[in-house]
C-alpha cells in the first residue's frame, strides 16, 4: 500500500505549472464519440479518472493512446452502446457518458451509477433533459437503458438546478438532435465552456456556453478535432491553500486568476497575499493565518464545492473561527473527523463546519476517504508539527498527478512510500 508521507514545518516557495483540469477531461473524453474520428486532446492530465474514462473508450470500441501530454481518441471504430457495472463504479462520473452515446448510437445502457462518497448522487436532471429531447428511458435493477425513439429533437430545457454534470448531458444530446435546444439554469462553470469550445471545434454549433442559457443546433456531421484542456481551477485552489497553510511564497503558472478569484478572496483576508498574473498567480502567506469570512459553496461563480476542504485543512491554526455552509452536497465534510485527529477544533452539524483556529496541530495516520478530503489532509498535514502518513491515495489520484513530487517540488518534505 502507498501512503503520503509529509513532515510539516517548511515554508514553500517556486513555482508549479498547473495540470489540465480533471473535470473538463473527463466530459471531453465522453464527448470524443460523437467525432466518430480522430480528436488530439491535449494538456490532458495523467490521473487514474481519466484511465477509467479510456477504459470505458476502449470498451466502446473506441482507440486510444497517450503521447506526452496528449490523449489520442479515434471513436471511428465505436461498436458498442453499454457500459458495464465494473466501469461505471470505476468513476461516478461515467454518467457523463449518457447522452454521448445516446447521441452516437441512438441507444445507450448504463449501469446506474449510485451513491458516492460525497453522498447520493441522483441523475434526476439528466434524465429531464434527454427526456425532453424525446429519448424513451427506462430504469430496471439498476440499470438505465435510453433510447432515441426515431430521433432526437431540439427542445425547450429548463434544468431544476445547475446541475453540472446534467447540462454536459444536455448539450451532448443536443448536438445530435434534429434542431434548436435551449437548455435554461445551465451550469455556468468554466469547464462546460471549455466542452463547449472542443464541440465546436469539431463542428457543433453551439452558444451561451459559461452563462445560464446554452443554445445548440443540431444534427451536425462531427468530425476530427484538436483541443487543449483548460487548466484545473481546483487543483490550483488546492496548492494556493497549501502555501497558506505552510507560509511560503509560491508562483502558480498556466493558470487562470479569475477561475479562483472566490479562493484567492477568501485567503486574501485570511492574511495572505494574492497577486494575480495574466495566467499565472503568486501566494505570499506569513501563516498563521487570520480567520476567514463565512464561507459558503455555491455553483459557478461562487465558491466552489471542490475547494471547501482544501480550504479548511489550511485554516484549522488561523486566529478566530471560521465558518463553512457546504451548499451543494450532503456528505461533504468526512475529512473534519481526520483533521480533528491531528488536534484541529472542528464542529460539524448538517451543512454548517465551524473550525476554531488551534495554536498546534500534530502529524498522524490519517486516510483519505474521497479526493479533496484526501487533499485537506495534505494540506493540513504541511502546517502540523511532526510526520503524517496519508492513506487512501487511490481517491487522491483521481485528481491530481503527482501530489508527492509537486509538493516536495515546492520544498515540503513531502513523498510518497510504499509500506
Ligand atoms: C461536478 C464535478 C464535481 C463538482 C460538482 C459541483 C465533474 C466530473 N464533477 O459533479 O467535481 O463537485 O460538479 O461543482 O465535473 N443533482 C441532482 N440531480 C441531478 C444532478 C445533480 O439533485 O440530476 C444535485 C447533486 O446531488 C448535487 C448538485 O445537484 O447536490 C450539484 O451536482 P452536479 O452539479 O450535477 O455535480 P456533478 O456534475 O456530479
Amino acid at each position: 500500500m502507498d501512503v503520503l508521507r509529509i513532515k510539516g514545518g517548511r515554508r514553500l516557495s517556486g513555482s508549479l505549472k498547473i495540470q489540465g483540469a480533471k473535470n473538463s477531461a473527463l466530459p471531453i473524453l465522453a464527448a470524443s464519440i460523437l467525432a466518430g474520428g480522430e480528436s488530439v486532446i491535449h494538456n490532458c492530465p495523467r490521473l487514474s479518472d481519466v484511465d477509467a474514462a479510456a477504459r470505458i473508450l476502449r470498451y466502446l470500441g473506441c482507440s486510444v493512446r497517450r503521447e506526452g501530454e496528449s490523449v489520442i481518441v479515434d471513436s471511428s471504430g465505436m461498436n458498442r452502446c453499454d457500459i458495464p457495472d465494473q466501469l461505471m463504479r470505476e468513476m461516478r462520473s461515467s454518467v457523463i457518458f449518457l447522452g454521448a452515446i445516446l447521441g452516437r448510437c441512438g441507444e445507450a445502457k448504463l449501469s446506474y451509477p449510485g451513491g458516492c462518497e460525497l453522498g447520493p448522487r441522483p441523475i434526476d436532471m439528466h434524465i429531464a433533459a434527454l427526456r425532453a429531447m424525446g429519448a424513451e428511458i427506462s430504469e430496471q435493477n439498476g440499470s438505465i437503458f435510453c433510447s432515441a425513439g426515431r430521433k432526437l429533437t431540439g427542445a425547450r430545457i429548463n434544468l431544476a438546478g445547475p446541475s453540472v454534470g446534467a447540462t454536459e448531458n444536455a448539450m451532448l444530446a443536443a448536438c445530435c438532435c434534429e434542431g434548436e435546444t435551449v437548455i435554461s439554469n445551465a451550469a455556468c462553470e468554466p469547464e462546460i465552456a471549455d466542452l463547449a469550445r472542443y464541440l465546436v471545434s469539431l463542428g457543433a454549433r453551439i452558444a451561451g456556453a459559461g452563462t445560464p442559457v446554452i443554445t445548440a443546433e443540431g444534427p451536425i456531421r462531427l468530425r476530427s478535432a484538436e483541443h487543449t484542456v483548460l487548466p484545473d481551477r481546483i487543483a490550483a485552489a488546492t496548492y494556493m491553500s497549501a502555501a497558506a497553510a505552510a507560509g511560503g511564497d509560491i508562483e502558480l503558472e498556466s493558470m487562470e486568476p479569475e477561475h479562483v478569484r472566490r479562493v484567492s478572496e477568501v485567503l486574501a483576508a485570511a492574511g495572505c497575499e494574492i497577486r494575480e498574473g495574466k495566467s499565472s498567480l503568486r501566494v505570499i502567506s506569513g501563516a498563521p493565518l487570520k480567520a476567514a469570512p463565512a464561507v459558503a459553496t455555491r455553483p459557478y461563480p461562487g465558491f466552489p464545492t471542490d475547494a471547501q476542504p482544501p480550504l479548511m485543512g489550511a485554516l484549522l491554526r488561523a486566529e478566530g473561527t471560521s465558518v463553512f455552509v457546504e451548499n451543494i452536497f450532503e456528505n461533504r465534510y468526512r475529512h473534519a473527523g481526520e483533521l480533528r485527529r491531528m488536534g484541529a477544533d472542528i464542529k460539524t452539524e448538517g451543512k454548517v463546519a465551524i473550525v476554531t483556529g488551534v495554536k498546534r496541530l500534530h502529524g498522524c495516520e490519517l486516510e483519505a476517504t474521497d479526493l479533496r478530503g484526501g487533499a485537506a489532509l495534505a494540506v493540513a498535514a504541511l502546517s502540523a508539527e511532526g510526520e503524517s502518513f496519508i492513506s487512501g491515495l487511490r481517491h487522491i489520484d483521481r485528481g491530481y498527478e503527482d501530489m508527492a513530487g509537486e509538493l516536495s517540488a515546492l520544498g515540503a518534505d513531502a513523498c510518497r512510500q510504499s509500506i
